[in-house]
This record gives C-alpha cells, structure tokens and sequence, in this order.
C-alpha cells in the first residue's frame, strides 16, 4: 500500500511540474507555476518521509535531521528571496544553480565512496554525478562572484588549453575507472572530485561578465542533469524527471538566448564580444547627432496617437520601471496609445524587462513581444527608448561587418519619429557604435532614464 501511495505522490509531483513549466513560459501565470511546481516538491517530499521504505521495510529515519534541513534550508531561501534586488536575481539564481550542484555531488560522492561495487552502471552514474555536480557548484560560485563583480575576467589562450586538457584527463580518469575500478579504487573518485571542482572554476573564469546570463543558464541545465544522476543512483523517478526537466528546460533557454543574440553557443563559451574588454566601440567619425528637450519630447509625445516603449538594460540600471509607468499612464490620460515593444534579450537576462515591468503592475497585454511590435512600428508615431542600444541597433539588420549582424532587433528606425533615451553616447553591452542614434528620424535626450522620465511626467501635466 504505502509503495502504491508513493508512486501516487510521485506521479502528481511530476505533473506539476510540467504544468508548472508550462505556466512559466507567460508573465501572468509565472507565479502560478511557480507555486504549482512548488506544491508538488513539497507533497513528493512528504511523500517520500511517509512511505518510503528499504529493502528491509523499514521507513525514513533521521527526521530531526531532515525536519531541521527542511525548515533551516526555507528560511534561508525565504530571506534571500524575499530581500534580493531585482537587479541582482542573476546572482540568486547562480548561487540556487550552484547549491543544487552540490547537493547532487555530496549524494554521488557518498553513494560511491560508500559502495564497493565494480558494476560499469553504477561507477558510469557515480562518476558524472560527482563531475557534473562538482563542476556545477564551483562553476556556479564564480559566475556568482563576477556577477556581482567580487571576481574579475581572466582569460587567455593558456587558460582554453589548459581547460581542454583538465577535461581530457577527467575523461580518461573517469574511462579507466569504469574499465577497470580496482587500479584506480576510492583514489578515482577523490581526484574527480578536486579536478572537477578546479575545472568549474577555470570553465567559467574566461567567460565575460556580461556573457554570464549565458552561463548560468547552462549551469542550471547542469544541475538537473547532475540531479538527474542522483534520481538514478536511487532509481527514484522524480528525481530523475524533475532534473531531466531542469536539464531540458535550461537547455532550450541557453539555446535560445544564443539565438536572440545570434552567436553560437561556442563562441560565448570562448569569448566574443560582450566581455567589457573584448568589445570596443568605432570612433562617430564625422556623423552627428540630435538633441532634443525635455519639452519638445513631452510635446511629441503627448500629440502622437500612438507611442511606443523600448526598454532596456539602463532602464534596469536606473530602476525607472514605476515612473515608466507612470509616464505611460499620463500619456494615455491624454488619449494617446501607448505599447511597450519587449526584445527577448533585452537587460540582462531572460525575461528582465517583463519582470520589471510586471514589478511596476504594467498590465501584460501592454508588453508586446518583438515580433508583433516590428509590424506595428510604420503605424507608430513616436517611439521612446529607454535605455536600450543593441536592441534598436540597425547595423544588425543592414552591416554584414557587424558583430551583431543576424540577430533580431525592433526597428524603431521604422517609425515616425524616435527619442533615444540614455546618459551619454557610449556603446551598450556589444561595445558597438549605433548607427540609429545619427538616423534622420531620431533625435537624443541624454540624462538618467528615472530623472528624464519623472521629468517628462512633469512635462506632460504642464500641456
Ligand atoms: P545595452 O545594449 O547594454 O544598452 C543599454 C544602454 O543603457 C547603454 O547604452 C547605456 O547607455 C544605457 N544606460 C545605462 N544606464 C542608464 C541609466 N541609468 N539611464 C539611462 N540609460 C542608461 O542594452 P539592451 O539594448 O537592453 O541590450 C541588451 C544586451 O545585453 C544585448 O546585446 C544582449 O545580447 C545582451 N545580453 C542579454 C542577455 C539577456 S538574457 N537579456 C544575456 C546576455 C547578454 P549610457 O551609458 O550612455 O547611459
């Protein structure tokens, strides 16, 4: 009976999961998932202290132990998550890849260490469990680190070979301990562990800062997949399908995120552009640019019938989500109509600009996704950009020399007119000049992207 109720839990937990997945692919039912998914972890966790049993019948012992990690464990994650800065849940997200990795490696490690088995299937699950977890962890802390800029880059072609050569070896260590497990014995699984762990941190150090999103999708598929190894160390089913869909889940974001910025996962993994250093802008030669102000701005838009939005990373940086709606809103107060055009890669990270925006309660209809807004952009009269760069770069569309020839971009140039809001001309995150910021029909207004916009707010109570 109880082995009948456990599959029972099990088998809910992994169709939560899925529809928790499934809920997360939209801002406005994200949460739900979110919640959903949780649910199910907790009933295939109860699930598990009730009626799991051994061979020998008997049930799950150590529950101060497991009672105490369980409410240690969520207070912990509840004050993080619950404290972190919207601009820092990369960080978050990399430090939750890298604890997960860990727990996957400790589970391997004690299992093979443990085990006097010389079965080729248990040493081959053994081994990747230690390695992928391992290099999950120590890889996930240094993104952590460079995130949070407590670890600069340090890259160099010594630092590639000498990562080609770490894998190689921790390759033929892991080959010869499953083809013959009594030369290498325990020692095996001790070198694993110490190589894996330095080869997490040299696979990540080269990396650029700004690439780190990349990254860390990637580890995140890792560590379900090294969850999915301790699922088959235990042949426990939700474990294998809960990091299987981790695996896969992170897989596909860190191939789609390759794609919306048209560079090969390779070529971000050994650096391209994007690493502060690796990209330089071209000098404005002889093009010039125009301004223009506050007032004329507000006049523009508060006369337009229809207006968009572009935002981006500065509108992060500035944290000027609220007064962009608040913008917005005095906008449509006057009539006008106003959509905000969402580039998948804008920001940061997956989804930044929807997160940000659904923090500040912009409605969801009003974010529309790239491919809907390109259409609509002849039809615009003014588009407003705030803080984007690379996003509304038209070099993408129209410069075969350009690093960022290929990958999709709105085309604001398309509208009627567009104010580009940023501090300065500098380069956004590709370190490349923007052709549209000299474009006939587009006009700069340099300031903070919170100041400029609670001043235009103001602006627009004075018409
Ligand atoms: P960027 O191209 O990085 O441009 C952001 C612009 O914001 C900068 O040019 C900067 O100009 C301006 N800015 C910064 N702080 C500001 C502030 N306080 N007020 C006003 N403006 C400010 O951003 P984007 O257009 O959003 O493009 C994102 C880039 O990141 C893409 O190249 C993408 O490939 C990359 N990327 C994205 C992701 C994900 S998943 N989102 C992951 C990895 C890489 P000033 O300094 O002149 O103000």
């Amino acid at each position: 009976m109880s082995e009948f109720l456990l599959e029972l839990f099990y088998i809910v937990g992994c169709v939560t999961f899925i529809i928790g997945l499934r809920k997360l692919s939209s801002p406005d039912s994200a949460r739900q998932g979110n919640n959903i998914a949780a649910a199910g972890m907790t009933l295939a966790i109860l699930g598990t202290i009730l009626f799991h049993k051994n061979e020998a019948g008997e049930g799950i012992g150590n529950l101060a132990w497991i009672v105490g990690g369980l409410v240690v464990g969520s207070a912990i994650g509840y004050v993080m998550a619950t404290r972190v800065k919207m601009t820092a849940m990369p960080q978050m997200v990399s430090f939750f890849n890298g604890t997960g990795g860990a727990t996957s490696a400790i589970i391997a490690c004690m299992e093979f260490f443990s085990s006097d088995s010389t079965d080729w299937g248990f040493l081959l699950v053994a081994y990747l469990g230690i390695v992928v977890g391992t290099v999950t962890f120590s890889g996930s802390m240094v993104a952590y680190g460079k995130l949070d800029d407590k670890i600069k880059d340090v890259s160099g072609r010594l630092m590639t070979y000498l990562n080609w050569l770490m894998l190689a070896v921790i390759l033929v260590l892991m080959t010869m301990g499953i083809l013959s497990p009594e030369t290498l014995g325990a020692n095996g699984g001790w070198i694993l562990l110490g190589l894996s762990f330095l080869y997490g941190i040299f696979f990540v150090m080269p990396i650029g800062g700004a690439d780190m999103p990349v990254v860390i999708a990637l580890l995140n598929s890792l560590s379900g997949i090294a969850g999915a190894f301790g699922g088959l160390i235990y042949s426990n089913r939700i474990m294998l399908i809960g990091g299987i869909l981790v695996g896969a889940s992170g897989l596909i974001l860190t191939a789609l995120m390759c794609k919306a910025m048209n560079r090969s996962l390779m070529n971000v993994l050994i650096g391209g552009f994007g690493g502060g250093s690796a990209g330089s802008a071209k000098a404005s030669g002889e093009q010039s640019y125009r301004e223009v102000t506050l007032n004329d701005a507000a006049i523009m838009c508060a006369y337009a019938s229809k207006v968009c939005i572009v935002p981006g990373y500065g509108l992060a940086v500035a944290q000027a989500q609220h007064v962009c709606h608040d913008f917005e809103k005095s906008l449509e107060k006057k009539g006008v109509e106003v959509y905000y055009a969402i580039h998948p890669v804008a920001g940061r990270m997956p989804g930044h600009m929807n997160v940000l925006l659904a923090e500040a309660d912009v409605p969801y209809p009003k974010l529309v996704e790239m491919d809907d807004a390109n259409p609509q952009m002849p039809n615009t009269d003014v588009v407003i950009i705030v803080g984007a760069n690379d996003v509304v770069n038209p070099a993408a569309e129209d410069d075969p020399g350009s690093p960022i020839y290929g990958m999709p971009v709105i085309k604001v140039w398309e509208a009627k007119s567009v104010i580009v809001m940023k501090r300065s001309m500098r380069p956004g995150y590709a370190g490349i000049e923007n052709p549209l910021f000299f474009h006939e029909r587009a006009k700069m207004l340099f300031g903070d992207a919170k100041d400029t916009l609670s001043k235009l707010v103001g602006e627009l109570k004075n018409l």
